[in-house]
């Protein structure tokens, strides 16, 4: 994947980034609630001790601030020989920051990261609105999403 621009880096999310403003990046995506510190830390290392997710975020070093995010999934399944796939989920880039190709490059990386942990394919749901930017990706419309809201 081609590089992300001057001064952007991107890397696994890390404890230390409840003060570095992810969950302020994930509220341009949705309803985040107000997480304390103690919860945070309780969730992140249950999903450290799974060995199924890939937390990335691109930081921009010059305010150390997190400015994307996106996860992957990696599900574990009979079908198909007990194959893998994919399943990304929860991409969101900061509103000041958006249209530099930040959304891009952590697909790629996410992308990336599927295949070479062995999945078969990727998959996500999204917006019509965003269906362009998923496009752009690489992804393709295949099915329909179907939600059972509690
Ligand atoms: N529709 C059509 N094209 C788009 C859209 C869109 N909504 N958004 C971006 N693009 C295009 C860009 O113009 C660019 O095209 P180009 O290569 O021709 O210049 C290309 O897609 C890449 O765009 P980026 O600059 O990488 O996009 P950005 O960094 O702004 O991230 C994102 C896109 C993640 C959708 C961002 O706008 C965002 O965070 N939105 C709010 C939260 C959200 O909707 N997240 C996705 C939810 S779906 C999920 O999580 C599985």
């Amino acid at each position: 994947a081609a590089a992300l621009p001057e001064g952007y880096i991107a890397r696994s999310l890390r404890l230390s980034d409840y003060e570095a403003g992810f969950l302020d990046c994930l509220r341009v995506l949705t309803t985040v609630g107000e997480i304390s510190k103690e919860a945070f830390d309780e969730r992140f290392n249950w999903i450290l001790s799974q060995d199924t997710y890939y937390i990335l975020v691109i930081e921009d070093t010059n305010t150390g601030k997190v400015v994307g995010t996106g996860n992957l999934l990696v599900e574990r399944k009979f079908i198909h020989s007990l194959g893998l796939v994919g399943h990304i989920e929860d991409i969101a880039v900061a509103k000041d920051q958006q249209g530099k190709k930040l959304g891009l490059r952590l697909i790629q990386a996410l992308d990336f990261i599927a295949e070479k942990v062995g999945c078969y394919k990727t998959i996500l749901d999204c917006s019509e609105a965003n269906e362009g930017f998923y496009i752009k990706c690489g992804f393709k419309r295949a099915g329909l999403e179907m939600a059972h809201y509690y």
